[in-house]
């Protein structure tokens, strides 16, 4: 394959520019969807496409696409790209690093006078993080009801995606069609310590977990802590400290790689001398079988009950979304693992525990995902952190896969 120049220099000092925005204290980015950051960042990535001689244009969730035509008008694009949004409190890395090596690939080929024979489009997906919410209105799996939801920002997602200049009402129309891609393929950071414990290059994605998420309210009775004795209380802060350990211990029953976490809990009105009222809590699990997720939750509802029963409290579960698993195109890991052995990289095919915008796009056309290694296998973190070496070989490994998949599929 012909050699493509690829600054990885360039590359990395645009990874380090775009961690201003947001950057907290700790090192890291509070760069949450749909808040002021978000925007700012955005519009930076905006720039560094539009000097990659992309057309941009941002969809009507919200999404970022650059594109340029192949030379064949009939093919379907290659889709490659994704996120810049973060967790609250999180790193450098997440979403950036395949974000800005889709858009220095792009740039690469446009300055080496490379055309495509499909059309290519880099993506920047909206609101990752929260829940798909950008790659699902694309792949058709968002619900109306879920843009009421209210995002880390404090906003509802209709509101976010008008904010980052996308249309809400007229979401369903970014809607696309299986077969609308030739290909999807996202660089990322693992987020897991294998490939540094292994000293391995390259992760080859052999498919991405479900992931279903509740908001969980407890319901008890609010009272004075001092005068009420300790077997008259309908305490429903004590009721979700039992969910949570109740959670821990159905999730551990069975053997297999599937979590379940409860990562939020607000306790009402929220002071000492008050008997909690209402506890509203966060359920998350995750498994690349979706049944398993649905047996787990089952067990977990059932044991609620029980618990609430104990202590005259009521549990109330309210979906919030769901990332269907998605096991990656055979092809297209075939194509990945070429483009890593032919630049003498090493590889190891594995899953993925976290959840990314390449699960949607699995319902569109074939889809890959590359990894790279994550130091200490820290990520969600200001601590997270990815060599710029292992950056440079990933966004080599994308661009020499993209241009394998543009002949092959
Ligand atoms: C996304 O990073 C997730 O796995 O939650
Ligand atoms: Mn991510
Ligand atoms: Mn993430």
């Amino acid at each position: 394959m012909r050699h493509i120049a690829l600054d990885a220099n360039r590359l990395n000092a645009n990874i380090k520019a775009l961690s201003a925005f947001g950057a907290n204290a700790q090192g890291g980015v509070s760069r949450v969807a749909y808040g002021d950051f978000d925007r700012a960042g955005r519009a930076y990535v905006m720039d560094l496409m539009r000097v990659a001689d992309l057309d941009v244009r941002i969809d009507f969730a919200g999404n970022i696409f650059g594109r340029r035509a192949g030379t064949n008008a009939t093919l379907k694009p290659l889709v490659f790209g994704s996120h810049i949004d973060s967790v609250p409190d999180g790193g450098n890395f997440d979403g950036t690093v395949g974000s800005l090596s889709a858009i220095e690939i792009a740039r690469s080929l446009a300055e080496s006078r490379v055309r495509t024979r499909h059309p290519i489009e880099v993506v920047v997906w909206a609101n990752e993080e929260g829940g798909l919410y950008g790659s699902r209105a694309l792949s058709g799996q968002l619900t109306v009801s879920e843009l009421d939801n209210v995002a880390w920002s404090g906003k509802t997602i209709a509101e976010g995606m008008g904010f980052l200049g996308g249309t809400p009402s007229r979401v369903n129309e970014t809607r696309r069609q299986r077969g609308d891609i030739a290909a999807y393929i996202e660089l990322h950071i693992e987020q897991g310590g294998t490939l540094e414990r292994e000293a391995l290059n390259i992760g080859v994605v052999e498919g991405i977990v479900g992931i279903r998420q509740w908001e969980v309210t407890v319901t008890g009775f609010q009272n004075h802590a001092g005068t009420t004795p300790m077997d008259q209380r309908h305490d429903a802060m004590l009721s979700a400290a039992r969910f949570v350990d109740m959670v821990n211990r159905v999730v551990r029953a069975e053997p297999g790689r599937q979590v379940g976490t409860v990562g939020r809990l607000l306790a009402f009105p929220g002071a000492p001398n008050v008997i909690p009222g209402r506890v509203v809590c966060t359920l998350e699990l995750r498994d690349l079988d979706a049944s398993k997720i649905q047996r787990l939750f089952d067990g977990i509802l059932g044991e609620a009950g029980r618990i609430g029963d104990a202590n005259g409290t009521t549990f109330e579960f309210h979906s919030l979304h769901e990332n269907v698993p998605a096991p990656s195109d055979p092809a297209i890991r075939a194509i990945i693992d070429d483009a890593a052995k032919e630049l003498k990289l090493t590889t190891r095919h594995m899953p993925s525990g976290a959840g990314h915008d390449a699960q949607a796009m699995a319902q569109l056309g074939p889809m890959g995902m590359i990894f790279i290694p994550s130091i200490g296998g820290v990520s969600h973190s200001p601590k997270e952190f990815s060599m710029a070496t292992d950056i440079e070989r990933g966004a080599r490994v994308l661009m020499g896969a993209l241009l394998k998949a543009d002949t092959l599929v």
